[in-house]
């Protein structure tokens, strides 16, 4: 529930912009009573013992990384009360912008303010001179589904969520039907190669929050000491057919008292064939690994991946979709 003390000047009623100064323990509130059910572990990090915080000056909150995410945006206040949000933030590439925290308080939903909250981030992206407004969306949370397309965004895609602890992980059986190219590391040279592989066999607006840098498969002398130094680990294994072209990658990166994250592209003509013999080669490599959770972001619609992520012991936890908005120069 918001507890914050209404106020009698109604004339503040309405859209506005974010003020930093005011607003944030107003957005926390309302965060936490509409998300807070389904908040992930990164969000309750958020919130857990803030509440002395919230009445700490807003010189403070200036200072704080989960402030500052809260920046840029719009708010809905009724009688000193923020009851509606919208956050917008930048991404590393010029005219994209991400939109995150969409909430209505549940008293006030259907009289079309975060219809008109979005129609402002539309607003604010042009003046800006941005062209792509992207965001995330619960493949099940059809009220908010709707109200996205009916402000004229479109579906990429959805990638599920699995996870699971490696000491559960069940190794994945290859007979002879499945025996594809042969399986191995990937070449300090071929980053790029990976990389266009990425690029083909997965939506560039898939990856989240931002695109797959183009160095990403990098993994140099330099990346490696960097690496080192960071308590971080990254391995990347190919399929390779006709003259070393890569057609299907599986990749594991580590980082120190975090999960594992891994990750499957297979180019679209080599689907269906190259699945489950690259799982396979990571479920054996990730049983050399340090026992943590390992987590894999996959698209929802590959049947194939969701049945071998089944017989490996992965548990699917959710399904994001990701939209778009295009603005006409
Ligand atoms: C989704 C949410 C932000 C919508 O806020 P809202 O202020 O009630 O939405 P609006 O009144 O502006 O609705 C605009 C349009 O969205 C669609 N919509 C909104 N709620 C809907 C619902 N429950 N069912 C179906 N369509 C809905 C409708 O097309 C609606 O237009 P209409 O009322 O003319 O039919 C609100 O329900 C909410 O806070 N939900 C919980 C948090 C959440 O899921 N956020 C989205 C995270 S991605």
């Amino acid at each position: 529930m918001i507890v914050t003390a209404p106020s009698q000047d109604q004339s503040k009623n309405g859209p506005r912009p974010i003020n930093m100064n005011t607003d944030i323990p107003g957005i926390l509130k309302l965060l936490e009573l509409v998300f807070g059910a389904s908040l992930d572990a990164e969000g309750r990090k958020m919130f857990a013992g803030n509440a002395s915080a919230l009445e700490s000056p807003a010189i403070l909150w200036r200072l704080s990384p989960a402030a500052a995410k809260l920046s840029l945006g719009f708010v809905w206040e009724e009688n000193g009360r923020i009851v509606g949000n919208v956050t917008v933030l930048n991404s590393e590439m010029p005219g994209r912008y991400l939109v995150v925290n969409v909430a209505v308080h549940p008293d006030y939903r259907r009289r079309g303010i975060a219809r008109l909250l979005m129609q402002r981030v539309e607003n604010l992206v042009r003046q800006r001179q941005g062209n792509q407004i992207l965001l995330q969306v619960v493949k099940q949370n059809n009220a908010a589904i709707e109200l996205y397309n009916a402000l004229h965004y479109t579906t990429i895609g959805s990638m599920t969520h699995w996870t699971a602890s490696v000491s559960r992980l069940r190794r994945l059986e290859l007979n002879l039907d499945t025996v594809g190219p042969p399986i191995r590391e990937l070449k300090r040279h071929e980053w790029k190669s990976a990389y266009v592989l990425d690029r083909q066999a997965l939506h560039a607006d898939l990856h989240w929050p931002e695109q797959l840098k183009q160095d990403a498969y990098k993994n140099g002398f330099w990346v490696k000491v960097m690496n080192f130094l960071n308590g971080r680990q990254a391995e990347t294994w190919v399929a390779t057919a006709g003259k070393n072209q890569l057609v299907g990658l599986g990749a594991i990166t580590s980082e120190w008292g975090r999960s594992h994250v891994a990750s499957i592209r297979v180019h679209p003509a080599w689907q269906g064939r190259l699945e489950r013999p690259l799982l396979a080669k990571l479920i054996r490599r990730l049983q050399y690994l340090p026992r943590r959770n390992v987590q894999i972001d996959h698209p929802d619609d590959d049947e194939l991946v969701n049945s071998l992520l089944q017989e490996a012991n992965f548990q699917p936890r959710r399904t994001l979709t990701h939209m778009r908005l295009d603005l006409d120069e």
